[in-house]
């Protein structure tokens, strides 16, 4: 089973920085996701949300600050104070650390999170991933399928993955299964079960599972998701989940 360190090694370190990056790499992630944004002068920057202000000590939205700017904002003593000086990084800088250690699973925001702007985050996000010439390296996973099919209309043969995990809302189960175009599905693992797993598996999609968010909960999730055989588990704790997996008999 793959892990997917969840905005990197999340749980540790300050989400979506390099420092988070590079020790979900040493505890050994498959797969690296985070989140991108563009900024004023469309430099395409890794950030979960679409202002800074709860992730560093700068305020507004991505979108109406330069690179410069946001290059001068700390984003980890909002984490904890020994995390002060990590910065925001650009998706050039995280593809540079990420190639030929894991897999980045680049995901797109649309509208639904006030993100008007993400036709033109994702054109300039393919433009990074041609110039590293690392399709084969990344996916790209969203809530919305208006997305995944952007990102098979620059690239047919790009993985693409939808995430079902919005907690209150109806979860995608239907559409998925009928849509045969895209890769994998990020299920929650909650609704899972054999049945489900092994028609997923039947129709060509990948399952990477929610679980392990909390740390009292990993164990009991991890397990769980490979006694039913899924192919993933995305966690703020890769460290974690990669020993229970070494260590599932
Ligand atoms: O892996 C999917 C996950 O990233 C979606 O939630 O809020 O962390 O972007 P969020
Ligand atoms: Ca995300």
């Amino acid at each position: 089973m793959l892990v997917q360190a969840h905005r990197g090694f999340s749980g540790k370190y300050p989400e979506n920085t390099l420092l988070s990056f590079q020790k979900a790499i040493e505890a050994d992630a498959d797969l690296i996701e985070f989140d991108i944004h563009l900024s004023q002068d469309e430099e395409v920057f890794v950030i979960h949300d679409q202002e800074v202000d709860r992730t560093t000590d700068g305020e507004g939205k991505v979108r109406e600050l330069k690179s410069g700017e946001l290059k001068e904002l700390d984003a980890g003593s909002w984490f904890k104070d020994e995390f002060a000086g990590e910065k925001i990084p650009t998706l050039k800088e995280t593809l540079q650390l990420l190639q030929g250690e894991a897999v980045a699973s680049i995901e797109i925001k649309t509208e639904a999170s006030g993100c008007s702007n993400w036709r033109s985050t994702l054109k300039k996000a393919s433009e990074v991933i041609d110039d590293f010439n690392m399709w084969d390296e990344v996916i790209f996973i969203s809530f919305d399928l208006h997305a995944l099919l952007a990102v098979t209309n620059i690239k047919q043969e790009a993985y693409t993955a939808l995430i079902d995990y919005r907690p209150g809302e109806k979860i995608h189960l239907m559409e998925v299964l009928l849509t045969a175009w895209v890769d994998g599905w990020f299920a929650p693992h909650n609704i899972l079960n054999p049945r489900l797993v092994e028609e997923a598996h039947r129709r060509g999609l990948e399952i990477i599972s929610s679980g392990g968010k909390e740390l009292e909960n990993i164990e009991e999730e991890v397990n769980k998701l490979l006694q039913l055989g899924v192919d993933g588990v995305s966690t703020d704790y890769p460290d974690y989940a990669c020993e229970l997996i070494e260590n599932y008999e």
